[in-house]
């Protein structure tokens, strides 16, 4: 499906935002779910990026991605701007399902990793409180901090080099919620597989039901190639993430 920009606004340090809108209509986009991108008009490079959905229209006439340039495809989205066209394929995937009668959500992100939960945040329905823990190495990488508060969520900030909220991981200020006596329903992460991994663990040390997004290198993006795959939780067997996640139970998958 090809798409006009409509923006590409820079976020700070390597992050930028692309608002893109689709020449029909895209159903079905939830947070979570990702898009195939074309990077260029050539064959260079030959695959499609996969791009996690950040804010998003309901009537899917509109939606956002939130890129970190980190090579030659994200480098060249990096370059487009309004009205130029660029085509994506989706949305693919399992999305971040709040689970019903929840109350309270947290959800941690690092880095890009904090897409989903702008359209999550965007598109909440019922009585459900929002804490984003968001963590970042410098103050200059915390993105969306002040616009996730906008709409209504807590959120607390950790950078590892004390410049801005919390000096340290962003799962120190998780443990210390916790250790308080706080416990949410569901907590979601995003974001570079170490912190994911820890966050698992403190949630499954607190009996607390954790999704976890996964970004395994992708070709396909729809179950063909089986290049993203990544082990079951206990079993010799493996799964697509593509196409079983990104977005999985943690006690489902390795991490
Ligand atoms: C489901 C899913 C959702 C994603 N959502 C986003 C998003 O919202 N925003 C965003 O910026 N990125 C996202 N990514 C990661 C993004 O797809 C990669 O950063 C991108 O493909 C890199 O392309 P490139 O050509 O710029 O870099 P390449 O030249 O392909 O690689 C450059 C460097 O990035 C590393 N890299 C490449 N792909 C990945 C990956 N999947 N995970 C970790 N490291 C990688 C490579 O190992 C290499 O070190 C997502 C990935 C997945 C699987
Ligand atoms: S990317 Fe091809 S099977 Fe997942």
């Amino acid at each position: 499906m090809d798409c006009i920009v409509r923006v590409n606004e820079e976020l700070g340090g390597d992050f930028f935002y692309l608002g893109l809108e689709p020449l029909e209509p895209i159903a079905d986009i939830r947070p979570g779910r990702f898009f195939m991108v074309r990077c260029s008009q050539s064959a260079d490079p030959f695959l499609r990026r996969p791009m996690s959905v950040a804010d998003y229209k309901k009537d899917g006439s509109g939606f956002g991605l939130v890129v970190q340039t980190v090579g030659w495809g994200t480098s060249l989205l990096s370059t487009l701007v309004p009205w130029d066209r660029i085509d994506v394929i989706g949305p693919f995937g399992t999305n971040f399902e709040v689970p019903d009668g929840a109350r309270s959500l947290w959800a941690v992100a690092g880095g890009s990793g904090v897409a989903p939960f702008l359209g999550l945040i965007d598109h909440a329905e019922g009585d459900v409180d929002h804490t984003v823990f968001l963590g970042a190495r410098t103050s200059e990488l915390l993105i969306y901090a002040d616009r996730l508060k906008e709409r209504g969520a807590c959120v607390i900030t950790a950078t590892e080099d004390g410049s801005s909220g919390e000096h340290g991981l962003v799962t120190e200020p998780l443990v210390k919620k916790l250790d308080s006596g706080e416990k949410p329903d569901v907590i979601f992460t995003c974001g570079p597989t170490p912190m994911m991994r820890a966050v698992a663990r403190i949630a499954e040390a607190h009996g607390i039901k954790c999704s976890v997004s996964l970004e395994n290198r992708m070709a396909c993006g729809f179950g063909a190639c089986v290049g993203c795959v990544t082990k079951k939780r206990g079993e010799e067997n493996y799964i697509t993430v593509c196409s079983r996640g990104p977005v999985f139970d943690s006690f489902e998958v390795e991490i």
